[in-house]
């Protein structure tokens, strides 16, 4: 009898384009609260070249980690994934290794396949910081994709900045050949005179139709999330409420407020591996880990992933080979 192949993770990216905003410690206790939900979840560290995870969670000297994937010593990433804290939450260690950062365009394509194969129900990608395509095509190709700001403007800056370039690659992915990628990047222009992505539209409308609906369904979809980190107070969200209202206006695409965490002595972070990274359950932080679990897994996949209105078997979707493009350009 025909295998059942298994259903593609639901996959997180944690973003947020800065560095030290707090993307690791919101993947870190996001993973948790799923798995205290009963999910299995596998939370992989793709920060190549800063890795951290496993220190934060307490692991000092993982045995495999992402370095021995990338150099064939083991067939699957199964293979790297080491427990953490609660029977449902798993570890895939990164590299720091020099040149980590470099991967080539084989060795993305290869992680990406290696997620969408992995046994558990949730992924959640730490992508660390910089708008590098390593981070633009994981963000890309995860269901779900958080950004990580905090109240400051080089953070609000840098999180636009990243996804102004992920929506530029998936936007330009859909061109069908190298005159639509050429009326795209025309209708973009450069950064000092960059058009809105409904600016786009409109000059594309009128040339093609079916690519200017194909553009408007990809991100109508995009699942973006805003998670508003280290707050003092409820006063400060209202700039993200702003920047959502921007994004929306100048990239079209929906991207709500989805938890808001307070500056808290817990998360703190400390010289002692795997202590002050992690919510304590009697803290706002705590609620609001658990509440961004909730609205995690009550997003829709198949809506994410555009298969809602056809009748399908899970499988390895096709957006995740038609948006990756293996050249890595
Ligand atoms: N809500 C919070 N309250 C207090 N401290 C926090 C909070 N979130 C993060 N921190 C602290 O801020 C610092 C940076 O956090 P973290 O390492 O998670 O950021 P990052 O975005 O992953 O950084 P990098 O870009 O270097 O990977 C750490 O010391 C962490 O403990
Ligand atoms: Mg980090």
């Amino acid at each position: 009898m025909k295998q059942r192949k298994k259903p593609v993770p639901r996959i997180v990216a944690v973003a947020g384009g800065k560095g030290g905003v707090g993307k690791s410690t919101i993947a870190a206790n996001l993973a948790l609260a799923i798995g205290r939900s009963g999910h299995r979840v596998v939370l992989l560290d793709a920060d190549l070249g800063a890795a951290n995870l496993h220190t934060m969670l307490g692991v000092i000297r993982p045995a495999c980690s992402l370095a021995d994937f990338f150099d064939n010593r083991i067939a699957s990433l199964e293979e790297a994934r080491v427990g953490v804290a609660l029977p449902t939450v798993s570890l895939i260690p990164g590299t720091s290794r020099p040149g980590a950062a470099n991967l080539s365009a084989a060795d993305k394509a290869r992680l990406i396949k290696g997620i969408a194969k992995l046994d558990t129900d949730v992924v959640i990608l730490d992508v660390g910081a910089g708008t590098s395509f390593n981070v633009v095509d994981l963000v890309a190709v995860a269901d779900i994709k958080l950004f990580v700001v905090t109240p400051q403007l080089p953070s609000l800056h840098n999180a636009y900045a990243l996804m102004k370039a992920c929506v530029h690659r998936v936007v330009r992915k859909l061109a069908p050949d190298d005159l639509g990628e050429a009326m795209i990047d025309s209708a973009l222009g450069q950064e000092s005179k960059s058009r809105t992505i409904s600016q786009l539209l409109s000059v594309l409308r009128p040339m093609d139709e079916h690519l200017t609906s194909q553009i408007e369904d990809q991100l109508a979809r995009f699942g973006v999330g805003l998670v508003g980190n280290q707050l003092n107070g409820d006063k400060e969200l209202g700039v993200f409420h702003r920047i959502a209202t921007m994004i929306h206006e100048q990239l079209h695409v929906h991207a709500p407020v989805v938890a808001a965490v307070r500056r808290v002595a817990t998360l703190g972070g400390g010289l002692k591996a795997g202590v002050g990274t992690i919510a304590d359950r009697g803290e706002p932080a705590h609620a609001s880990f658990r509440a961004l679990a909730t609205t995690c897994m009550a997003m829709d996949l198949d809506q994410l992933r555009g298969l809602a209105r056809v009748q399908h078997e899970r499988t390895m979707p096709l957006w995740i080979q038609r948006d990756f493009d293996a050249t890595g350009t």
